[in-house]
């Protein structure tokens, strides 16, 4: 009987999976989005696609005013920038694998030459070249390569530099940068080929080999489909199909009865398609089956080939039962499996009930077969661990911050599980000071950030809670900066005192309130009136972004003396002060508290004092006259004298 198998790594990429969910939940929230360009190159989906309102243009122009999706390919810069200035709003759903393609190529100086290594009419390739200042070339082959150094566009003492296009054949990719580096060995060469398009050609490989006829689904503009058609072309007949209505069902009669046919289908394949080929494909092979018996039996015995389990097999289980140490799956209807709770999850505190129930759908692969009993083992963890990695992989690039809890402290560090995969934390990555106690971070949710995620050594993942730390802060630091105002109210908390003032910490950074805007009072020691870890209202006095210096105070302006002073005195008054402090060229003597006035050396007396301290005293109070209120300056003048002069007095 001709068997049917889809290869393990077929349909949709994390990248076009991620860019269908961001439109998706963006079209949720504004109602009609736009894209540029078809999010997939599939026509059944893009038209599900339009049902939920999200519409490709083949133009910014387009879409003015309205809401648009930059899909997994990217745009150039320019692009980027005019759908900035003209959309009401721009979502950028660029795969971060390209998007790092962007920042290689965007950071090369004017002088440097970039080669892309792609289609250059493919959006990436020309997403990737406009985000280049240099001179950058599109090539497909070495000898386009070579030829750009014959024809002098490139000479050897350049800096030139090679990226690929993300869905670029692995195969060619080696061959091409082997000849490179023999022949041109001063070109930096970055391998930008993605994880999920290699993974993708190398299933399509194996399977190929062993399989006599090849179907590549997807659709036809789709370049990471027609690069699969070529690939398995190179092993078996391969026929090309967009979906079940265009497979060439009568290929079956030339294949022998022990053949096998292989499914592989490209990044923007919807799952859907490919079962869809795969039924189709199933029921002709029955139809064709000379030996006429009974269809229904036949139909059975498929489903029993398709559906035999042997180790490393993929399988759909659904969840029957959970008990302590394991959950019980069906795999067919005929097959029962188990997997343990450390098959199921990486968490060391997890519980079999906190990740499946009964009735669960699940993906798990096998890991053993026990033939005697009929049941296999399987697991759960394998299978989360394979696809998050290209996940995490993205998340590396994308910088983006994500949390987790920590399941353990081990040697050198901490274990946080993020989406059932183990990312060690190591301990100067932990935010934990030197010598601080690892343990302590248990059980508490953090915040990271992917630093390292390889399929190397069966997979590593480290993060870092520093660096995502540092950035959150700087983050807070910069919006501080933006929307700082004078005026600004902050409750802060003293965090030093200095002889000139106190530092409160106002959120991202301590600012300075002198000792003079402590209080409206005078205050020789800012030590005499707070401690450290006081509460502190205060507010913007004036800031200087270069500097990193915000100068504040503590003054409650309801509180202002001066207001109280100009509500109660006036010009002329004759009052009474208190002598506070003395100077070279007066006296200040205290009218309220808070308001001090000056008497000049010359209004001390009507005659001539060289001495002021012999003839008035701190603490003494003295009967004075307002003779002048400078409202703008907030100074006062009074004068012992004029009252000599003129024989009046407080008392009258
Ligand atoms: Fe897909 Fe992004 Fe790779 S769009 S093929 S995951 S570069």
């Amino acid at each position: 009987m001709i068997q049917i198998i889809t290869a393990e790594n077929a349909g949709f990429c994390f990248g076009v999976e991620r860019a269908i969910e961001i439109a998706e939940k963006t079209a949720e929230r504004c109602g009609e989005i736009y894209t540029l360009g078809e999010l997939i190159h599939n026509e059944t989906a893009v038209s599900r696609l339009r049902e939920k309102g999200i519409v490709p243009v083949n133009d910014v122009s387009e879409c003015v005013g309205k809401t648009l999706v930059l899909r997994s390919h990217g745009v150039p810069r320019a692009t980027e920038q005019e759908a900035r200035r003209v959309c009401a709003e721009v979502v950028d759903a660029t795969c971060p694998f390209v998007r790092k393609i962007h920042r290689i190529a965007g950071e090369l100086p004017k002088e440097a030459k970039l080669i892309v290594m792609g289609d250059r009419e493919h959006p990436e390739v020309v997403g990737i070249m406009g985000h280049a200042q240099c001179i950058a070339f599109a090539c497909r082959a070495f000898g386009e390569v070579e030829a750009l150094f014959t024809s002098g566009e490139i000479t050897p003492d350049d800096n030139a530099v090679m990226v690929f296009q993300t869905t670029f054949d692995r195969g060619k990719y080696s061959e091409i940068t082997e000849k490179v580096r023999t022949e041109f060995p001063r070109v930096k060469i970055y391998d930008t080929v993605c994880n999920a398009t290699v993974k993708r050609q190398q299933s399509a490989v194996e399977l190929a080999k062993r399989a006599a006829l090849m179907i590549v689904v997807g659709g036809r503009s789709s370049s990471n489909t027609r690069k699969l058609f070529e690939i398995c072309g190179r092993y078996c007949k391969t026929v090309f199909a967009a979906d079940a209505s265009e497979l060439p069902v009568q290929i079956i009669k030339d294949l022998r009865s022990d053949s096998i046919i292989g499914i592989t289908a490209g990044a923007s394949t919807p799952v859907d398609t490919i079962k869809e080929v795969h039924e189709k494909m199933n029921k002709e092979i029955i139809k064709n089956n000379e030996n006429e018996e009974d269809f229904a039996s036949l139909l059975e015995q498929d489903d029993q080939s398709f559906n035999r389990l042997y180790a490393g097999k993929r399988v759909k289980a659904t969840v029957v039962s959970v008990s302590k140490k394991e959950a019980v799956v069906e795999v067919s209807a005929k097959q029962t499996g188990y997997i343990t709770l450390e098959e199921l999850t990486n968490d060391p505190n997890a519980q079999v009930e906190d990740i499946v129930k009964p009735g669960d759908e699940i993906e798990a692969v096998v890991i053993k077969v026990d033939d005697s009993v009929g049941t296999a083992a399987l697991s759960k963890k394998r299978v989360d661990a394979d696809r998050n990695l290209e996940k995490l992989m993205a998340l590396k690039e994308s910088g983006e911050i994500v949390e987790g809890n920590v399941a353990q402290a081990v040697k050198g560090g901490v274990i946080v599980i993020y989406e059932n995969t183990r990312v060690f934390i190591p301990a100067s990555q932990s935010g934990v000071p030197h010598g601080g106690k690892l343990e302590d971070l248990k059980g508490k949710p953090v915040k990271f950030k992917i630093i390292e995620a390889t399929n190397e050594r069966g997979g590593r993942v480290v993060g870092s809670i520093r660096q995502a730390t540092r950035e959150r802060r700087e983050a807070e630091r910069a919006k501080f900066w933006e929307t700082i105002e004078v005026g600004q109210k902050f409750e802060g908390e003293v965090r030093s005192i200095e002889n000139y003032g106190v530092f409160v910490d106002i959120g991202p950074i301590d600012g300075l309130v002198h000792t003079a805007d402590l209080t409206w009072n005078r205050v020789s020691n800012p030590k005499d009136i707070v401690n450290i870890g006081d509460k502190l209202t205060v507010v913007v006095k004036s800031f200087d972004p270069e500097k990193k210096r915000v100068s504040l105070s503590a003054k409650n302006p309801d509180e202002n003396p001066w207001t109280k002073f100009l509500e109660e005195y006036s010009k002329g008054d004759v009052i009474k002060a208190t002598v506070v402090s003395i100077t070279e060229f007066g006296a200040f003597a205290q009218i309220i508290p808070g308001v001090d006035g000056l008497i000049h050396i010359s209004q001390i007396s009507t005659e001539r004092v060289t001495d002021i301290k012999s003839v008035l005293k701190i603490g003494q109070e003295v009967e004075v006259k307002i003779i002048d209120i400078d409202e703008e300056k907030n100074r006062v003048s009074l004068s012992i004298r004029a009252l000599m002069e003129s024989g009046e007095s407080s008392e009258e």
